[in-house]
C-alpha cells in the first residue's frame, strides 16, 4: 500500500479494559475503537498503524527496542508506567523517532502522583484529557512530524 514505515501505537497496563474500566473517567469506547480511530486517521495520509497493548512492562520494552528502524513514529499511552518507569523512558529514545504521549483523562486534574511523567521530557508532544480523540490528534501530529 505504501512504502512509509508504520506508526507504532502502544497502550500500557489496564488499557485493554477500556470501555468497562471507570467509564466516568475513561469513557465507554473500547481499545478496539481506539485502534479503529487511529488506523482510519493514519490511512488518510497513507500510513499504517501497528497497534499493541500489554500489561507486561518487559514486553513493552522489547517491542520498543525492536521497533528501531521499523517505525516512523510512536504514539504511546503508557498508563500507570508514565508515573513510575525510567526504563520505559530510556527505551523510548532507542528508536530515535518522534514520540507522542497520550492520556485519555486529564492527569493534571487528578491525583498528585499522576502529575509527574517520566516520559514527557523525551516526548515531542503530550495530549491529556481529550478522551480517545487524543489518539486521533496524536496520529495527526506524528504524521505532521514524519510525513
Ligand atoms: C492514563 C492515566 C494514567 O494515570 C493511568 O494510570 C492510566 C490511564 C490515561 O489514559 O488517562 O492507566 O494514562
Amino acid at each position: 500500500m505504501s512504502e512509509k514505515l508504520p506508526v507504532l501505537l502502544l497502550n500500557g497496563p489496564n488499557l485493554n479494559t477500556l470501555g468497562t474500566r471507570q467509564p466516568e473517567i475513561y469513557g465507554s469506547e473500547s481499545l478496539d475503537d481506539v485502534v479503529a480511530l487511529a488506523t482510519a486517521t493514519a490511512a488518510e495520509h497513507g500510513f499504517a498503524v501497528d497497534a499493541r497493548q500489554t500489561n507486561h512492562e518487559g514486553e513493552m520494552l522489547e517491542w520498543i527496542q525492536q521497533s528501531r528502524g521499523q517505525v516512523s513514529g510512536i504514539v504511546i499511552n503508557p498508563g500507570a508506567w508514565t508515573h513510575t518507569s525510567i526504563a520505559l523512558r530510556d527505551a523510548l529514545v532507542i528508536p530515535e523517532v518522534p514520540v507522542i504521549e497520550v492520556h485519555i483523562s486529564n492527569v493534571h486534574s487528578r491525583e498528585e502522583f499522576r502529575h509527574r511523567s517520566y516520559v514527557s521530557p523525551i516526548a515531542s508532544g503530550v495530549i491529556a484529557g481529550f478522551g480517545i480523540r487524543g489518539y486521533e490528534f496524536a496520529l495527526r501530529r506524528i504524521i505532521d512530524l514524519v510525513g
